[in-house]
């Protein structure tokens, strides 16, 4: 992968995994490690929290997300100064000082407001991912029809030594748990998705799919050079389903 800069792990509807894999993989190819946590708030892997295992995590806090303001927000996690430095410099037009700019930034200040709001709201998460923990469960337990293929593994793993398996269930919350997926969405696979969707919109049961047009099926302006997917991608795109796993969503 000569050209190659970096990879950007997406911790995908909350779950966070096989990070040792990933920070040797790209140690050895001396490439960046890059995370995006924004659906991925609290989620964690190794006893660690999405965002600290590469050079940057970034997180939105888009109203949905496990932990949301009250509009468009986001936040990067770093532990370089550099990296720190540089960004608090692009979102603000650039200017290290004011009216001082030293490259084309963008306006991307996080409102007062909203930095209020979330730091609040930070405080509850744990108790936000428990509860969508809660109705994961119920998922789990209520789904029971074989053509539905389960997608996340009703991760909590306490022990110091052991790795997440997809049958290690929800034992002791109290104690900090070594890997925890924290459900952002609920995401099952079907032969039959939309007929499913149907079935379920016609019992009150709302579903998305995410994410209907897979990166090179988008239009965008400019050409990139996006590799077409495999098929094996194209067809798990067509089966997948998500189930809200918002707290508010358990009735
Ligand atoms: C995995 C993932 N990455 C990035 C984004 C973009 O976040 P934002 O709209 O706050 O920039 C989202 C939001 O939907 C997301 O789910």
């Amino acid at each position: 992968m000569p050209q190659t800069k970096a990879v950007l792990l997406v911790h995908l509807y909350g779950w966070v995994r096989e990070m040792e894999r990933w920070m040797t993989f790209c140690k050895r190819a001396t490439i960046h490690l890059l995370e995006d946590c924004a659906e991925a708030h609290g989620a964690v892997w190794a006893r660690q929290h999405a965002g600290v295992f590469g050079a940057w995590g970034a997180f939105s806090f888009y109203p949905t997300k496990n932990l949301g303001a009250k509009g468009d927000a986001g936040a990067l996690v770093t532990n370089s100064a550099e990296i720190a430095s540089r960004v608090k410099t692009l979102q603000n037009y650039g200017a290290n000082k004011r009216y001082e700019h030293l490259e084309t930034g963008l306006n991307n200040r996080l409102h007062e407001l909203h930095a209020a709001i979330l730091s609040t709201r930070l405080n509850w998460l744990d108790q936000f991912n428990a509860g969508r923990r809660e109705i994961a469960q119920r998922y789990f337990a209520e789904i029971r029809n074989r053509r539905i293929q389960l997608l996340s593994a009703p991760i909590t793993v306490t022990s110091e030594n052991s790795k997440p398996s997809p049958h290690d269930g929800h034992a002791s919350r109290r104690r900090s748990p070594a890997a925890s997926h924290v459900y952002h969405l609920f995401v099952v696979r079907c032969a039959e998705r939309n007929r499913l969707a149907h079935f379920l919109k016609e019992h009150g049961i709302k579903t998305s799919i995410h994410y209907p047009l897979l990166a090179h099926h988008q239009n965008f302006p400019e050409k990139r050079p996006l590799r077409s997917a495999r098929s094996s991608k194209r067809r798990i795109s067509c089966r997948t389903l998500s189930f809200s796993s918002m707290p508010s969503a358990a009735s």
